[in-house]
């Protein structure tokens, strides 16, 4: 069984709640139950932080032994030479995600530390982003 991780930077433990025109309705948890009876041949893990640091020691943790990250790193995605190096560092495959399509919006947001180093780019599907993710890891 392939072991997928999903790790949602800053803010977006508010979705549902956060600016719903940009970023849906629907909470990550909702949405993280239908993505677990979607995927019943993965082990999928999910992991929420606030903090720059944290991230950096998850994605530590499991780029050694997971056969795939899904990082939606939020706005750290523009700003954390840490994570991009982080990504750098470990050998499990990432795949960049977000939910907008950051190209559509604020020229800050074309900016990333993570896509140099990321397998792929998956922006602008909404929470189904996440799904293009994880398929692109079965394949
Ligand atoms: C985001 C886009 C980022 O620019 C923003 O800071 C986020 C969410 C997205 O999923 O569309 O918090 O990563």
């Amino acid at each position: 069984m392939k072991k997928i991780i999903i790790i949602n930077g800053p803010n977006l433990n508010l979705l549902g709640k956060r600016e719903p025109g940009i970023y849906g309705n629907d909470s990550f948890d909702t949405f993280l139950e239908e993505v677990r009876a979607q995927f019943t041949n993965i082990e999928l893990h999910y992991f929420q932080s606030n903090i720059e640091g944290e991230l950096i020691s998850k994605i530590q943790e499991v780029g050694f032994n997971y056969d795939g990250i899904v990082l939606n790193a939020a706005a750290y995605t523009h700003t954390s030479v840490g994570i991009g190096d982080a990504i750098k560092a470990i050998q499990s495959p990432v795949v960049e995600v977000h939910i907008s399509n950051v190209y559509a919006r604020e020229s800050f947001r074309h900016q990333s530390y993570i896509a140099p180093n990321a397998a792929g780019i998956i922006a602008g599907f909404g929470l189904h982003s996440y799904i293009l993710a994880i398929q692109s890891f079965l394949t």
